[in-house]
């Protein structure tokens, strides 16, 4: 009988702890979405002199901060997915840490669109959306092959990065810092998940995902275009 209520016990502390950990990402999901992110590290362009910008530079250094504020919200579903779903708590602890910075990358991009006048994604709430069921899914199909995706993710957002320093003006050295500080987190966070044993994911699997990725980048452009 012992072992009977000590199991019955294990089981209900297990249930209290899964729904103590969905209670908490739901919380971390609604002040994604609907508070400002806060940054506990420096903003990477603190130091850094505002630049000489014409309308059109604004607009068009805005609108890439703008995607890739996007992005992060996306970052923050996906990993809050992934962490759900995890079995292993140090591939729990890989992505929660994972998500931690990719709050603060939220609070420099969202300071920086308000510092160029904009606002931030409306359809933010619907890219969360999909990227938590695109990371619960991922984490199902256990540790080796969601931390796959975590490190893929982040190479292809690092690589998405590296295009928007091409593609910032050359003047515009705040939004250059912020978005170099990122893409050496990505890099990291990238290495973080190969060291917690991530696999190696097939071509096919890569294509597919740069190319949501694309398309994503594409429709935030289009509304970007659009003016609103
Ligand atoms: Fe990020
Ligand atoms: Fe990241």
């Amino acid at each position: 009988l012992d072992q009977t209520q000590r199991a019955h016990a294990d089981q209900h502390a297990w249930r209290q702890r899964e729904w103590d950990n969905l209670i908490t990402e739901f919380d971390r999901g609604l002040r994604t979405l609907f508070s400002s992110a806060r940054s506990v590290r420096p903003h990477p362009d603190r130091h850094v002199a505002e630049a000489e910008l014409s309308a059109a530079e604004k607009r068009h250094a805005l609108g890439l901060m703008r995607v890739n504020h996007c992005g992060e919200v996306c970052a923050q579903a996906l990993y809050q997915g992934q962490a759900l779903t995890a079995r292993d708590p140090a591939a729990r602890e890989a992505l929660r840490h994972a998500a931690f910075e990719e709050v603060e990358h939220l609070a420099w991009t969202e300071q920086r669109i308000r510092e160029l006048g904009g606002h931030r994604s409306l359809f933010n709430p619907l890219w969360y959306t999909g990227s938590l069921a695109i990371g619960i899914s991922a984490g199902l199909l256990g540790d080796k092959w969601n931390l796959g995706f975590l490190e893929e993710t982040e190479h292809q957002v690092g690589a998405h990065l590296d295009s928007h320093l091409s593609e910032l003006p050359v003047q515009d050295a705040k939004s250059r810092a912020i978005v170099t500080q990122m893409r050496d987190d990505e890099l990291k966070h990238a290495e973080m998940a190969h060291d917690f044993g991530a696999a190696d994911l097939p071509a096919p699997i890569k294509n597919l995902m740069k190319l949501s990725a694309s398309q994503l980048a594409c429709l935030v452009a289009i509304r970007r275009t659009c003016g609103q």
